[in-house]
């Protein structure tokens, strides 16, 4: 098969052919329709994760899949060939990855099926945002009426946050830059839009004086934005290594690990389907493209850059 893999250490990724992945027991293979970039593709890709998870060369780049089930493992249940799925590559080493026209996956985490009126290429921009965001979510506890800021809401994570958040009936304050930026954010139901190029905290507290309820966390660096938390608010964020990263008193920090359980898949799903949610899809690319995908994502998006894989 196809696959965007990295053949050593200090390789660059390239297009090339290597052998089929086969379903070992509690494993479905995936017929990949399409992947999507997440900024964990350009760690793997930059050798940012070596020394940190087991490399099982050729290494394939990807963690986000949408595609058809072609094969079923020993002792799956609830799957079947044909089946129309999506989800994140979560393994512990870095091996099997959906930049590629098959992958495989345990059924245990990582997958759950995707409904008919969610398309491929869209489904593939959901798993690892989609679930980022369902985590910092429940994590932020938002209370209707309240105020939320999100740092980061034009970027993958950040959308479904957004989205979700005004849902929950919060007012939101979100990061936008530019006139394309700011008309995306508003689209998606933030109230007031900030410049992150300046000073965040003291934008928002013109906005919301007492400060917000909760600061959802994608981008930028986090200790200037907490001046901006309401006392007894939460700092949530899906880049800290730790919550101790930012010392706030009274403030509830929680520092998120996406975890791609097929409960919170099936969630992630179900809001898009009942269009609570929407992925913006900024430029679909071939396999061939791939390294022009990683390229344009470390530039900087607005959504989601998608690797269609006929
Ligand atoms: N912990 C986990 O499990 C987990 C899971 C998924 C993602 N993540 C991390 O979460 C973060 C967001 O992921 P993503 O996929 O949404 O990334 P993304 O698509 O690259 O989005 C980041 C967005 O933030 C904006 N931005 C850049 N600098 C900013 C700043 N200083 N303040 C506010 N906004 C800024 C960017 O737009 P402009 O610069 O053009 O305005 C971009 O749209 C990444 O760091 C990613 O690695 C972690």
């Amino acid at each position: 098969m196809q696959a965007v893999v990295l053949s050593a250490h200090d390789r660059a990724p390239e297009v090339t052919t290597i052998d089929m992945p086969q379903p070992a027991a509690g494993e479905v293979r995936v017929r990949v329709r399409a992947a999507s970039v997440n900024g964990f593709d350009l760690s793997v890709a930059s050798g940012g994760l070596r020394g940190m998870m087991e490399h099982r060369f050729p290494v394939v780049l990807g963690k986000d899949f949408a595609g058809e089930i072609d094969a079923v493992g020993e002792g799956v249940e609830g799957y079947a060939t044909g089946d129309r799925v999506f989800g994140v590559v979560t393994k512990d080493f870095l091996g099997d990855g959906s930049f590629a026209e098959y992958v495989t996956v345990p059924v245990a985490v990582g997958i759950a099926h995707l409904p008919e009126t969610i398309a491929f290429q869209e489904g593939a921009g959901l798993g690892l945002a989609g679930t980022a965001a369902v985590n910092a979510i429940d994590a932020a506890e938002i209370a209707a009426g309240t105020s939320v800021l999100v740092v980061g809401a034009t970027g993958g994570v950040g959308q479904q946050a957004l989205q979700l958040a005004v849902r929950a009936g919060a007012t939101v304050i979100a990061t936008a830059r530019t006139a394309e930026k700011i008309e995306l954010v508003t689209r998606l139901g933030a109230a007031h839009t900030v410049d992150h190029t300046g000073d965040v905290a003291q934008q928002v507290l013109a906005i919301a004086p007492a400060g917000v309820a909760a600061v959802l966390h994608f981008a930028g660096a986090p200790l200037p934005l907490v001046p901006a938390i309401a006392p007894g608010g939460a700092f949530v964020s899906t880049m800290l290594r730790s919550a101790d990263d930012v010392p706030a008193e009274g403030v509830r920090v929680v520092s998120i690990y996406a975890h791609p359980a097929p409960e919170t898949l099936e969630r992630v799903a179900g809001n898009q389907a009942e269009r609570r949610t929407s992925v913006t899809v900024q430029r679909v690319y071939s396999l061939d493209q791939a390294a022009d995908a990683l390229g344009d994502f470390a530039a900087g998006t607005l959504g989601k850059l998608v690797i269609a894989i006929d």
